[in-house]
């Protein structure tokens, strides 16, 4: 998994995988891609026919931590801790968890995320779920990594209110976190880089459960319907969903604007001159979909049927809309179909395991 790290990002390299493998060519995705960057698996051949589809699913068998925060288990138990731990917000009523909790796949359950003070946020709270694998974090990708992004909601006025001073001089007269940090951090001991770095660390191991979905792609022919194994065939071709949504996390990292009326412009804030940014938002991975409902960037997708709606019908057409994205014609079979594909990938267990952990 070394070629996954944080900060080695490949610029600008075309969907070749997905469009090549699937015979979608001509799509005008590399057009999506511009400014932007992406990471690609590369030597990757473009076998023919299902088993090769599925191939480019399997569950990877560790987990990838940037060599600046490597994994220790002391690291990760002070993080599982100050992730629950509500005193990290200014009123002591809020935790990571309140927005991002186990029970809801790891997001809320809401339509976009309640803070301080019963605050609404503009987006929806995103899943943390196998965030080690994320190339770029928030739905506009505005941060870079996850040590990065675990001092902003902490700070954010609308979401935990609290001045990092003022949480350092807390966790100070907490008794117990000194020795953590101690442990965890030898040589730096308690702040707020190593409260980062203690978060992402815990966080990275917060990665889905083996659903029914993996069972299938290793072998065995029982492990889902035949409606779910249609489901997934009109996914990577008719749907063209696999397009943006690949490998074993469903996700390419990128940015496309798939037509949702929105008024927020998401990355195109960032990339005022790149016309297919205007409302772009990141592919957000589709493991344990089914616990993550309300749906999209603005939960304004109650549930997965509708999902499949809006993609049949393709969205609103504008010049910043994704080129994949037009009316579909999709069967009401197909529909269904895919539907009872992507319940396949939500375990039947809180996604809490933890696969390998590096020694
Ligand atoms: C009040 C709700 C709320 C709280 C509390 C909260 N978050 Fe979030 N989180 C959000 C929202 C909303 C977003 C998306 C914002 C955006 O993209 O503009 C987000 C985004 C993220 C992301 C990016 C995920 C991705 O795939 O891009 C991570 C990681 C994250 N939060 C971790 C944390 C951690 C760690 C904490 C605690 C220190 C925390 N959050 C506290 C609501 C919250
Ligand atoms: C052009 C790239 C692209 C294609 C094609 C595409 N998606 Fe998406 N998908 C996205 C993006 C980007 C989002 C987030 C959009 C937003 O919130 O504005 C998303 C969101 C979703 C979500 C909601 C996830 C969440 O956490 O809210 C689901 C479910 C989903 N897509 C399924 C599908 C299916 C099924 C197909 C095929 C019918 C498909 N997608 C085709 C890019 C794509």
């Amino acid at each position: 998994m070394l070629g996954f790290g944080h900060g080695r990002l490949i610029a600008t390299v075309l969907a070749a995988t997905a469009l090549g493998l699937f015979g979608f060519a001509n799509t005008g995705f590399g057009a999506a891609l511009v400014g932007e960057s992406r990471r690609v698996e590369l030597g990757q051949k473009a076998p023919a026919g299902i088993d090769a589809m599925k191939a480019l699913y399997r569950r990877p068998a560790t987990i990838p931590f940037p060599r600046e925060n490597a994994y220790t288990p002391e690291k990760f138990s002070l993080g599982k801790k100050l992730y629950f731990d509500t005193r990290l917000s200014v009123t002591s009523a809020q935790s990571c968890a309140s927005c991002h909790s186990p029970g809801f796949g790891w997001g809320d359950g809401l339509a976009v995320g309640v803070g301080h003070g019963m605050a609404k946020l503009g987006r929806r709270s995103p899943t943390i779920v196998n965030a080690a694998w994320g190339a770029v974090f928030m739905w506009d990708g505005r941060l870079a990594n996850l040590e990065e992004q675990a001092l902003g909601p902490i700070q954010a006025a609308g979401e935990m209110n609290m001045p990092l001073e003022q949480l350092m001089a807390r966790l100070e007269s907490i008794p117990e976190y000194k020795p953590l940090f101690a442990v965890a951090f030898p040589k730096e001991g308690m702040k707020a880089t190593t409260l980062a770095a203690a978060i992402a660390t815990y966080e990275r191991t917060v990665v889905s459960e083996r659903a029914p979905f993996d069972a299938w792609i290793e072998g065995n022919e029982k492990a889902i319907s035949e409606e779910a194994k249609r489901g997934f065939a009109v996914f990577n071709t008719k749907a063209m969903c696999a397009t943006c949504h690949e490998g074993w996390n469903f996700t390419n990292d990128g940015f496309q604007d798939v037509g949702l009326p929105s008024a927020d412009i998401g990355r195109g804030e960032f990339l005022p001159n790149v016309i297919k940014m205007k409302h772009a938002f990141k592919t957000p991975g589709l493991r344990e979909i089914a616990r993550r409902g309300p749906f999209m960037h603005d939960g304004s997708l109650a549930t997965l049927e509708a999902v499949i709606e809006h993609y049949d019908r393709g969205g609103v057409d504008r010049p910043s809309r994704s080129d994949l994205m037009k009316p579909l014609g999709l069967t009401s079979q197909e529909k269904t179909d895919l539907v009872v594909f992507l319940n396949t990938l939500t375990s039947n267990l809180s996604p809490t395991a933890v696969p390998t952990l590096p020694r």
